[in-house]
């Protein structure tokens, strides 16, 4: 009976191997949507997130949301989106921002096509922020 005794090189080899790929994947989320199935938003080390979130970040920016909410959703004359986006449904959310909240102090962004063509992107890009997936306010696109 022969047989190849596994070499202290291969064993090593293997070791490295196994090392290496958990060194090099990437730490990803992904949040499916209640019942549609499909990814609400991707994120891959809390920073890089998928086109349609990027887009959601694009129209915080550009609505400047960051006003009244804080630079990093935390509150500031407007309450923290961190902890309303734990409560909020999808529906509310997008009344609010497409009617606003007028008496309150909630700006209507109905005339704002950059909110308006967005609104999917900017739930998904604050769900994110608030279940903690997206680590900090700025994000990059992720490449594909
Ligand atoms: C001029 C200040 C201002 C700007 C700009 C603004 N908000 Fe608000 N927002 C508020 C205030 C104040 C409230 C709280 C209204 C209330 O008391 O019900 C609010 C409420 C909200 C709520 C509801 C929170 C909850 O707990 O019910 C959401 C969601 C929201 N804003 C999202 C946005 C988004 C997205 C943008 C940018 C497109 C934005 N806001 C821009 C002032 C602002």
């Amino acid at each position: 009976m022969s047989f190849t005794p596994i070499t202290p090189l291969v064993a090593c080899t293997v070791v490295l191997m196994m090392v290496s790929a958990l060194i090099t994947v990437p730490a990803s989320a992904q949040h499916k949507d209640a019942g549609a199935g499909k990814s609400l938003y991707k994120v891959v080390d809390g920073t890089k997130v998928d086109s349609n979130t990027m887009n959601g970040f694009r129209a915080w920016r550009s609505a400047a949301c960051d006003r009244c909410h804080g630079a990093n959703q935390q509150g500031l004359v407007g309450p923290s989106l961190i902890e309303s986006m734990k409560t909020l449904s999808k529906e509310e959310f997008v009344k609010v921002v497409t009617e606003g909240r007028l008496d309150k102090g909630m700006p209507s962004f109905k005339t704002s096509p950059t909110v308006m063509e967005h609104t999917d992107d900017l739930y998904a890009y604050l769900k994110g922020r608030s279940n903690g997936d997206i680590t900090q306010a700025r994000v990059e696109e992720l490449k594909q």
